[in-house]
């Protein structure tokens, strides 16, 4: 995959960041989605690739834009054939909320590299470079704590761990209490907090528990391009879902994938803050038009990680960002 692509891309998630930002804190979260579901799909139209999403918004029947198996960008001749796993706004609610990190996100990898996950849920486990290969989605959240533990030379009283704060996170939540590790829950956002693990002094070591399964394919990318580590398995929320899956070409509904088979070959994943997180600042509202964002671009190939802080002039955008109020 050309790199100069991954500049590319930045251009598509701050402009998702940017037309959802103005709805920050506004309780409103599924205009901030469309919002930025709608600039997304609009800056895609400049990009010259041959692109199929592969995790998007939904099936084509509940989602007008951005769907899976939706083609992208200017496929002319030439035009990079890529698949394409994105959300332009993980975490609506905390945008709604103007909680802590929402991002605009984008993962690319070659043709048939991603996991065509279903939207379902996946039990997780994250950790970062110094974990790598400690962790196992068949040892007990004891054990994995433990492991996490003596590979980070730690007590596992000073590991720390994400959760997100869900009733069917209950007996997950005592049992690690138990061991006496810290926990951090969250109310949303699991690809913020799993890419956490592997991101500089965030102080985050671990993420467990049940999220998006789409949402760990984007994680998987990430911590491919961080070095870190990462397993799921997807979760059925009924009989039907799996029985559905298994007509649509999932094999072993009961897998456990490996970062690897998330995620094969090259990929890249770029993410543009929305509100501010541990890994990047969010939009900022400067004087008159000006407006700044905080994007990172990362490559699996090069382990480059490349931050990017864009001032832009919304006076000179295009109308999507119409909603932003200048004055
Ligand atoms: P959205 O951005 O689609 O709202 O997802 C937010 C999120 O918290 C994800 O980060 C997480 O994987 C998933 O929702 C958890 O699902 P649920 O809210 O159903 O527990």
């Amino acid at each position: 995959m050309d790199r100069n692509l991954a500049l590319e891309f930045v251009r598509i998630t701050e402009a998702a960041s940017l037309a959802c930002s103005h709805l920050t804190g506004r309780g409103d979260s599924h205009a901030a989605d469309q919002a930025a579901v709608d600039a997304m799909r609009k800056a895609f139209d400049h990009l010259s690739i041959d692109g199929t999403i592969v995790i998007g918004e939904g099936e084509r029947d509940e989602a007008p834009m951005l769907y899976i198996g939706e083609k992208v960008g200017i496929a002319g001749s030439g035009a990079p054939k890529v698949d394409i796993a994105l959300d332009p706004l993980e975490g609506t609610s905390i945008c709604a909320s103007g909680g802590v990190g929402a991002l605009s996100v984008i993962a690319v990898a070659e043709q048939g590299n991603f996991l065509h996950a279903p939207d379902t849920y996946m039990d997780k486990i994250a950790v970062g470079p110094e974990a790598k290969g400690a962790i196992s989605l068949e040892a007990t959240p004891e054990e994995n704590i433990e492991a996490v533990a003596k590979a980070l030379n730690k007590n596992a009283e000073n590991v720390t761990v994400v959760i997100l704060d869900r009733p069917r996170h209950e007996e997950l939540i005592q049992r690690v209490r138990k061991v006496g590790s810290r926990i951090l829950l969250i109310g949303d956002g699991d690809v913020s907090a799993g890419v956490a693990t592997s991101w500089r002094k965030t102080g985050i070591d671990m993420l467990l528990g049940i999220g998006g399964a789409p949402e760990g394919v984007i994680t998987a990318a990430a911590l491919k391009c961080l070095g870190g580590d990462f397993y799921g398995k997807l979760r059925w929320r009924s009989d039907e879902e799996r029985e559905r899956a298994l007509t649509m070409g999932v094999e072993d509904p009961d897998k456990i994938y490996s970062m690897e088979e998330l995620a094969q070959g090259d990929v890249m994943f770029v993410a543009t803050g929305v509100t501010d997180g541990p890994l990047l600042k969010g939009v900022r509202y400067m004087s008159g038009s000006r407006v700044l964002t905080e994007s990172v671009v990362m490559r699996s190939k090069s382990g480059t990680i490349r931050f990017i802080e864009s001032e832009h002039d919304l006076s000179k955008k295009p109308s999507t960002f119409a909603g932003s109020s200048l004055t």
